[in-house]
């Protein structure tokens, strides 16, 4: 039985299976979106990179990473850690999409519906993320999404021998519902 299953226009949000090993190494193995996400996404991405990451995401409860499927075959992840202590009310979502699918809406479909999940779901007042700065397409996604530029964090990460800014963008629940 599916743990999540959001059913969108453009495409379907759902817990991962162990059948989507193939799909998922075969999206997910592209330089040009390694370069926008942390480290811990490998590169070259194989098969059992794919197998490892689905093994290890069926376990865990709360569930909190999904696939993003087209005609039910995984093309991309979207997911959300949640934070602990004193921002215990806050998350940090990422996402990424085979590159055949770019340029659809499809991400900005899936972070709207995933964000309203995590709200609701954990009743959480704070969700962001942190793009790189030369991510245009992701800071537009977010900005589609509903999500508001808080910062640009100068010199925050490296990523590919670069040291470079990140964009930190926010959905806020309380301004969802008084707007
Ligand atoms: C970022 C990513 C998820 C976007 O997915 P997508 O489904 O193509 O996004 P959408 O179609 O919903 O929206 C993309 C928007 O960015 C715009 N865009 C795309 N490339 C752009 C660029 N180089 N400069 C400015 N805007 C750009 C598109 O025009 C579109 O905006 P519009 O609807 O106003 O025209 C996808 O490109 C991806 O997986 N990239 C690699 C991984 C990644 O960056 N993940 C996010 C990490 S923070």
């Amino acid at each position: 039985m599916e743990r999540v299953q959001l059913a969108l226009e453009r495409c379907v949000v759902r817990s991962w299976r162990p059948s989507d090993a193939e799909p998922l190494a075969r999206h997910a193995n592209n330089r040009k979106i390694w370069i926008n996400l942390r480290d811990a996404f490998p590169h070259p991405y194989t098969a059992r990179d794919a197998r490892n990451f689905i093994r290890s995401v069926v376990q865990r409860a709360p569930e909190t990473l999904f696939a993003i499927t087209v005609r039910d075959e995984p093309v991309g992840g979207i997911g959300f850690v949640l934070h602990s202590d004193v921002e215990r009310v806050s998350a940090e979502i990422g996402y990424w999409l085979g590159e055949p699918f770019w340029g659809r809406g499809i991400a900005t479909e899936a972070l709207v519906a995933v964000t309203t999940y995590a709200i609701e779901t954990h009743a959480i007042t704070r969700v962001y993320a942190v793009p790189f700065a030369w991510n245009a397409a992701s800071c537009r996604v977010l900005e589609k999404a509903g999500y508001v530029l808080e910062a640009r964090l100068r010199h925050s990460a490296v990523k590919d021998g670069q040291l470079i800014d990140q964009m930190q963008y926010a959905f806020i629940a309380a301004d969802r519902r008084t707007a």
